[in-house]
């Protein structure tokens, strides 16, 4: 197969994120509570190797990708990973090739990162208080590290680095002007997300979710905001300017404004399984194509994004409460 590939819904497929790995240093209660994590992880070997990354990836490129995200797990904890990043930045067809990290080892990998070709950068970040953000981050991590990663990172020459926090009432929302001051005028850019019921451990409620309206108009209140044009079409996050000249800021909002019509993701897990939904239960084994060889592994990608018909934001409420597969597996 070679061409543009559409789903049941006419959706063509645009990105593609790649889990590098399945285990994380932090255990967000949110993503990968401690008492949900102590399963074997996949082993090197339950891994795909950066060859049969690189495959894949030029496979989705016949069929339309043009953006890649790298993601976990932390994909920070798989040894190598400037070598990865070199090998898709050289491949051609790809317009962008990202990163989201919790940043906790940024610090001594932004440089070799920059080196092997990353150009953009987003730092999942959900406080800046110390206590709590140890407390969110199951113990494990301290948010000087990850301010500190974001620093090397600078130095290292990433520009408008995304900043993403997941807002949970109760919890974090009176961290948001907090985050939102510290790096106002930074050059960066904080969004805020709402919390969604992905996998089947974070313990989601709906009163835990902040809407985004809400948030706006609290910081608006603060600091006028207006709203920009999206960036591209599809793009996640609105996009808000500071009118006081200070940069931007973002909302994902997929609890109260789902944005499946324009959902052209797909997912691939570090086992090598495409998923096509972040709800799906489960997805699709692919390394078997992978070692047939491009060719063949487009035909399998393309037929399965054909049959793609996933809406799930869109249905929640009226779609079952079934298994769902785990955010650190596929990385959000
Ligand atoms: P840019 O390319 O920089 O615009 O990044 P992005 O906003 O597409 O990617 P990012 O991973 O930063 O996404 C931000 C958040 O939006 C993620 O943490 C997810 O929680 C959520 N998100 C991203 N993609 C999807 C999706 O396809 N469905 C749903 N429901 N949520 C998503
Ligand atoms: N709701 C919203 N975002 C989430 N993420 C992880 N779990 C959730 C959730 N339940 C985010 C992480 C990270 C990105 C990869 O996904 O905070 O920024
Ligand atoms: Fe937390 Fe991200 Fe690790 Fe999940 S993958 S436990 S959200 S740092
Ligand atoms: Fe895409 Fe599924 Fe998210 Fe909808 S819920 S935007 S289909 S990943």
């Amino acid at each position: 197969a070679i061409g543009p590939a559409h789903d049941r819904l006419g959706r063509p497929l645009h990105d593609l994120r790649v889990s590098v790995i399945e285990t994380c240093n932090f255990r967000c209660p949110y993503c990968m509570p401690a008492e949900a994590a102590d399963e074997a992880g996949l082993g090197s070997t339950g891994r795909l190797s950066f060859a049969e990354i690189e495959t894949a990836v030029r496979a989705f490129v016949r069929l339309g990708v043009r953006k890649v995200r790298l993601t976990g797990g932390e994909p920070l904890l798989r040894r190598g990973l400037p070598e990865l990043v070199a090998r898709l930045a050289a491949v051609p067809g790809i317009e962008d090739l990202a990163l989201t990290t919790n940043g906790s080892l940024l610090a001594g990998h932004a440089r070799a990162l920059r080196e092997a070709g990353l150009r953009r950068l987003t730092v999942s970040l959900d406080a800046v208080d110390a206590d709590l953000f140890r407390q969110l981050s199951g113990g494990r991590g301290e948010i000087a590290d990850v301010l500190a990663g974001i620093a090397a990172a600078e130095a290292a020459g990433f520009r408008r680095i995304k900043l993403n926090c997941v807002v949970q009432r109760g919890i974090n929302d009176h961290q948001v002007e907090a985050i939102a001051e510290r790096f106002r005028g930074s050059g960066h850019v904080v969004r805020f997300i709402e919390f969604m019921d992905v996998g089947n451990c974070n313990g989601w409620r709906r009163e835990r979710v902040v809407p985004s309206a809400e948030l706006r108009e609290r910081l608006h209140a603060r600091w006028p905001l207006r709203p920009l044009e999206p960036a591209y079409r599809g793009e996640v996050a609105e996009r808000h300017a500071w009118c006081d000249g200070a940069g931007e800021v973002g909302f994902v909002s997929s609890v109260t404004a789902p944005f499946c019509g324009d959902c052209h993701r797909a997912r691939l897990a570090a086992d090598g399984r495409l998923v096509t939904c972040l709800f799906a239960a489960d997805g699709a084994p692919l390394r078997p194509f992978i070692a047939a060889g491009e060719e063949a592994l487009a035909d399998r990608i393309a037929a399965l994004w054909q049959a793609r018909a996933d809406r799930y934001s869109e249905a929640r409420g009226r779609a079952g409460q079934g298994r769902r597969i785990e955010m650190y597996f596929i990385g959000g």
